[in-house]
């Protein structure tokens, strides 16, 4: 039986990946396994600085965004985007619309004067043009996939003033993406790009230059920035993957294909979820999202049934988050459309049974 896994809190890695990793992580006697791979030496600086480049021409990334890579996960920066950006008394506005970005606002109350400029209902988002956003803000945080609610952002407001800082976590690389309005963007890697231990960040030069020193070394923008992501060791083998990812994403059209990729992913699951009422999608339509994709049951017991006859048949981790409860597919980009169309067929097969 073929395992398929849907699970939020990590991606599947692409096959190709797999097996690349497999040879280099055991070369055989003689030869150095990449999980050996030593940050000092010119091997390592050769391989980041090849993820580098294969991530900015993804992105086309202009040269004034520097690219970190840092430790600590997503969590880690709801913390450390204020700290270093923010100094005493300055404000950043906080578009609340989600269990995530909640999280962001609370952990950045420490560090600056946190001004929710937006909330949610957590069943839809508040569209760009209600937020109210504040002119002397040093920032907009935004949560662009709330994964635990199913909520996605497809469209941003125009670079005119405070630069959005955005927690791409969940969609990061799924989509091309105008970069002129963000001054920061943060994703950790586990989702569409390799395996935690990794937190990608894509900053403006002006956000580096306001790092002020009060982020300990390895966390601090503009001496990681300086230090080329060497200021202490390095996620080796995270960065490996990411590089691995990254490149496999560019030899397989860039992100305008993995944008492709991924709306035929999300259709036949929203199309069996909108054929009647047995599924039902709590988000309008124009803010579900395409990585993650929440549903329901009629009720939680045949939620129960679903998950058992799901992972009898290989199609794990559909759990929705402890919060809400409910289901959950996440569609990251190492899912395949054969693992989608899987599921997609037991559900239509779950309805005709149980519904
Ligand atoms: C949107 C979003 N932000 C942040 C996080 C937290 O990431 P980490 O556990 O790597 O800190 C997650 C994890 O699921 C997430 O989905």
């Amino acid at each position: 039986m073929t395992l398929f896994s849907f699970a939020s809190a990590q991606g599947p890695l692409p096959r190709e990946v797999l097996t690349q990793l497999r040879d280099e992580i055991n070369p055989g006697a003689g030869a150095l396994s990449l999980l050996e791979l030593p940050f000092s030496v010119p091997a390592f600086e050769e391989m980041r600085a090849a993820a580098e480049q294969d991530l900015r021409e993804l992105l086309a990334l202009p040269e004034d965004y520097s690219v970190l890579f840092l430790q600590g996960g997503a969590s880690a920066m709801f913390a450390l985007v204020p700290m270093n950006l923010l100094r005493r008394g300055e404000a950043a506005d906080y578009i609340e619309t989600g269990l995530w970005s909640r999280r962001a606002a609370r952990a950045a109350q420490p560090w600056g004067v946190v001004r929710v400029a937006a909330s949610g209902d957590g069943r839809s988002l508040p569209p760009a043009t209600q937020w109210r956003r504040s002119g002397d803000a040093v920032y907009c945080h935004l949560t662009t996939t709330e994964t635990v609610e199913g909520l996605q952002y497809f469209s941003f407001p125009a670079a005119d003033g405070v630069p959005i800082v955005a927690d791409m976590t969940a969609d990061f690389l799924t989509r091309p993406l105008q970069l002129a309005p963000f001054g920061l963007i943060y994703a950790s890697a586990q989702k569409n790009l390799g395996i935690a231990g990794l937190t990608i960040v894509v900053v403006h030069r002006a956000f580096v230059e306001r790092a002020h020193g009060i982020a300990p070394a390895p966390l601090d923008f503009a001496r990681q920035a300086e230090a080329r992501s060497k200021v202490n060791t390095p996620p080796v083998f995270a960065i490996a993957v990411a590089g691995k990812v990254l490149r496999w994403l560019r030899g397989n059209g860039g992100l305008a294909a993995a944008e492709e990729r991924g709306e035929r992913k999300a259709k036949p699951l929203y199309a069996v979820i909108d054929d009647d009422d047995f599924y039902d999608a709590p988000a309008p339509k124009r803010d579900r999202s395409r990585v993650s994709l929440r549903f329901h049951l009629p009720e939680p017991r045949l939620e129960e049934t679903f998950l058992r006859e799901a992972e009898a048949q290989g199609l794990v981790h559909l759990r929705g988050h402890a919060e809400i409860g409910g289901l959950r597919a996440a569609l990251y980009n190492g899912v395949t459309q054969e693992a989608v169309e899987a599921l997609a067929a037991f559900m239509r097969d779950f309805r005709q049974r149980r519904g």
